[in-house]
């Protein structure tokens, strides 16, 4: 599969038009960290997409008027976002021949916390590359849907990595890998009849330890991988780890899979310290909580485990099958005090 298959040959005919789209933020479980030029991945990734988490947009398109984009976020002009989606949409004209020929207004809103630190570009980028899709689709007279949310995962990976995978439910892989079809241009679902039931609904609550934005973006800690020296082994590992996870997923070994999840989220935060500048997103508060959620799993041997993304956030991850009463018991009563205001988002993967 080439880039080539995305460029835009129909004709179009262009007209007024407002079209609604929205799409879930996604939790990645073998982290993509690292990244060649034109958004390719240095490894690959595999996610769970949420349920709740969701950017919901409204794009309307002024035909024949001069290329602009206004945006509104909760009701508020933001104009820095204006500004990056510009340059998006000039960025992608090759695979969307009309996209520059006409004026846009788009409105967005989450479903979660503005200020949570919960990363709104997946679902951002989701969003708006559905929105494209649909005006493609209405100025060409054409909608093919498997080969459209396609290429829409191809357009959402071009404004962010892990956006790409936000375009599909369950379990979602980005990156050549050894799982079928899967490729560096655009993400895949995991193969269905792979996936142990005990996979299939989980739940993750999001501790939101530290609100608001983290000292570093995603695109810089990306672009400190370039210099660090434990780049490449840890490429080569995250390829290798998707291994045991297609054992795992397929046997159900909630075991293996909570060891192989924790160790992906530490090695992401090890390569930020060992990143040259060094800089950490953990706050205390991550770590008080890493250490109880440890403590708690040795005493009561419940499967209650965590990933981080990259920030100081915790997402704890337990399955959802109604036995899962005593942990959320404890992250009330014990984990939830590590939070700047009692912040929790109570997400659930069911597919
Ligand atoms: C740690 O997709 O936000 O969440 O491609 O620069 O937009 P850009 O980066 P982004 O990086 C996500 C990093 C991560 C891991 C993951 O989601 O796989």
């Amino acid at each position: 599969m080439t880039t080539q298959e995305f460029l835009g040959k129909k004709e179009y005919t262009l007209h007024h038009q407002t079209v609604s789209e929205s799409c879930p933020s996604n939790i990645a479980l073998i982290k993509y960290w690292g990244k060649y030029d034109n958004q390719i991945p240095a490894n690959p990734s595999i996610s769970y997409t949420l349920n709740h988490c969701k950017t919901n947009t409204t794009m309307e398109f002024f035909a024949d008027e001069p290329f602009s984009v206004q945006t509104f976020l909760a009701g508020q002009e933001e104009v820095k976002f204006a500004e990056k989606i510009e340059k998006y949409f000039r960025n992608i004209d090759q695979y969307l021949p009309w996209i520059l020929q006409g004026r846009y207004i788009i409105r967005t809103e989450n479903t979660f916390p503005h200020s949570s630190g919960i990363a709104s570009s997946a679902s951002g980028f989701g969003a708006i590359a559905k929105c494209l899709m649909n005006l493609d689709g209405s100025f060409s007279g054409e909608t093919t849907g498997e080969e459209s949310l396609r290429k829409a995962s191809f357009l959402a990976r071009l404004g962010s990595g892990s956006a790409c995978r936000s375009l599909y439910g369950g379990l979602v892989v980005w990156g050549e890998s050894q799982i079928k079809g899967s490729c560096d241009l655009f993400a895949v679902p995991y193969p269905n009849d792979e996936i142990h039931d005990i996979f299939r609904s989980f739940n993750d609550w999001v501790l939101l330890i530290h609100e608001g934005q983290k000292s570093v973006s995603s695109t810089v800690g990306h672009g400190l991988m370039n210099t660090n020296p434990y780049a490449e082994r840890r490429f080569q590992e995250a390829r290798e780890n998707f291994g045991p996870m297609k054992e795992i997923l397929a046997n159900g070994d909630l075991e293996g899979f909570i060891k192989l999840v924790e160790h992906e989220a530490l090695t992401l935060h090890a390569m930020m310290m060992m990143s040259d500048p060094a800089f950490i997103l953990m706050q205390t508060g991550t770590l008080e909580v890493i250490n109880k959620i440890w403590a708690f799993r040795k005493e009561t041997g419940l499967p209650l485990f965590f990933t981080l993304d990259a920030g100081a956030n915790v997402h704890l991850l337990f399955p959802d099958n109604g036995s899962e009463e005593q942990i959320k018991i404890f992250i009330e009563s014990e984990l939830l005090q590590h939070t700047q205001n009692n912040g929790v988002v109570k997400d659930v993967m069911n597919f």
